[in-house]
Order: structure tokens, then sequence, then C-alpha cells
């Protein structure tokens, strides 16, 4: 099938390949140590509710079975065990290093969460397996038709797939003035938390992600083609972030 969007991604893919298959896993093996510090001084500190708004969205039942996608530090995992502790979660990342601060998180609180050490474009996961999956600042990253096909894969039918990302601003206004603010974060960050060298020569590579990346209503449109239904797609401050909720379809049958 010939997406609307594959040739976006095409490009995004031609342009970053490079960056994703050699450079991606030693900034986050840099960033590992002052990754959740670095979001709160990026965000201007609304990092902490914009979290909160978006897992208040997600609807989770006890004991069900959660995969979170890319989850870095255990951000998600720990904020949703804290709100449901018997849910079984479980976290696939590419990076030993930030799953290794997420596992040393987890247990301060005393969670558990299973972890998983896997390129995403392949989710190590059997089908219909998750009642939810959660995918949140990582997509910018990654080929998004196969990534959110593998998770329509692994998403039992009528389960939830939640996601956040910072997305392009649809106001070419906003666009301008959120690149710049960037960039000025660009220059202070690694200087403030001593990146690595990784880090700094990717700096203009986190900027021109957005840029190439999707708005709010571009990924409900992709999500859309993908078989996703009941797509509810939420711009936040200015649309420089977009919140996500898609269900899997149940089979005719049971609806
Ligand atoms: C910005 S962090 C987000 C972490 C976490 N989701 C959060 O909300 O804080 C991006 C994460 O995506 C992971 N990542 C990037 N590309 C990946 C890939 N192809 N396969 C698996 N993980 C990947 C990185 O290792 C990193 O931990």
């Amino acid at each position: 099938m010939k997406y609307c969007y594959a040739g976006k991604e095409h490009a995004r893919e031609k342009e970053f390949q490079k960056i994703w298959s050699n450079d991606i896993d030693d900034v986050f093996s840099d960033v590992a140590r002052y990754y959740d510090r670095a979001n709160i001084f990026a965000s201007l500190g609304l990092l902490s509710s914009l979290q909160s708004r978006f897992i208040s969205t997600m609807d989770i039942q006890p004991g069900q079975k959660v995969l979170d996608v890319c989850a870095g530090t255990n951000v998600i995992g720990i904020n949703l065990m804290h709100r449901e502790p018997s849910l079984d979660i479980h976290a696939v990342d590419r990076s030993v290093a930030m799953q290794e601060v997420g596992r040393e998180r987890a247990s301060q609180h005393g969670f558990e969460i299973k972890s998983f050490i896997s390129d995403v474009h392949q989710l190590p996961f059997p089908d219909n397996h998750f009642d939810v999956v959660t995918l949140q600042w990582a997509t910018r990253h990654l080929r998004v038709i196969e990534v959110f096909s593998e998770i329509n894969r692994v998403l039992k039918p009528g389960g939830y797939f939640h996601h956040c990302d910072m997305l392009r601003p649809a106001s070419r206004l906003v666009e301008k003035m959120y690149y710049v603010y960037l960039k000025v974060l660009m220059g202070v960050i690694p200087r403030l938390f001593r990146s690595g060298p990784a880090s700094m020569k990717c700096r203009n590579y986190f900027i021109h992600a957005i840029r190439m990346f999707y708005s709010t209503e571009e990924l409900s449109a992709l999500l859309s083609e993908l078989g996703f239904s009941q797509i509810s797609g939420r711009s936040v401050l200015g649309g420089t972030v977009g919140f996500h909720k898609a269900r899997k379809p149940l089979p005719s049958s049971e609806t």
C-alpha cells in the first residue's frame, strides 16, 4: 500500500539515516546521566505538567499489559505505576544506558518494569499482545510508518495507542519563533550539562528533525491511514507538542 506520507518518510530517512544508524545511540549514552534534568530545563519547568496532562489522557485498568516504546529512563512506566501499581509494564529501547538509568529509577520507587533492549522498528513481541502502548518524545528519531505499524500489530484489538512528541507547529510564525528558541537551547544545554562529542555533533539535527516532522493534523491523518480508529489529536503549546490517542479497531463482529 502506498501511504500518503510515504514521500515525506522517504525524505526523512534519506536526510537522517546516517544519524539514526550511527549517532543516536551515542547521543543517548551520553545524555542518559542528565536526560531528566535537561528536559526540565529545556521545557522551562513545564515538563512535569505536560507529562501529567499526557498521562491523564490514558485509560488504564488494573492488571493491564502496557508497552512503553522508546521508554528511555522509564518516565511513563513509573508515572503509570504510581497510578495503578498492578500494571504489567514492558519497556523497550535501544539504549542500554537510558534503560540502566530507568531500571534504577523504577527500583527507587519500588517498581519492576520489564526491560527489552531492541530497535523498535521490529518490536520483539507477538501480535495482539498489549492492552495499551505508549510512545513519548521519540518519534522524530524513527521511521514512523514502520514503528506505528508495529505498534498496531502488537496491540490487542480494542487496545489504545497514546503518543506524545514535539511536533512541527502548523503556524509559520510559531514555527519560526520555536526554532529560534531551540537554537538558543542547543547553545546552552551542552555547556550547562557538559555534553560529549556525540551530542555536540547532533545539535543541529535536533532542530532539523522537527522541521522535517509532522504537525498534529498530519500525524492524525497518518494514524488513520495505518488503520487506527477513534483518533484524537490535541495540539499543546501552540502546536509545538501534540498528544494523540488512537484505537486498534475491534473485529467487525465485536463492534
Ligand atoms: C528523547 S528519549 C525519550 C525517552 C522517554 N520516552 C521519555 O519520555 O523520556 C528518546 C529515546 O528513544 C530511543 N530510541 C531512539 N531511536 C530508537 C530506535 N530505533 N529503537 C529503540 N529506541 C530508540 C533512545 O534510545 C531514547 O531513549
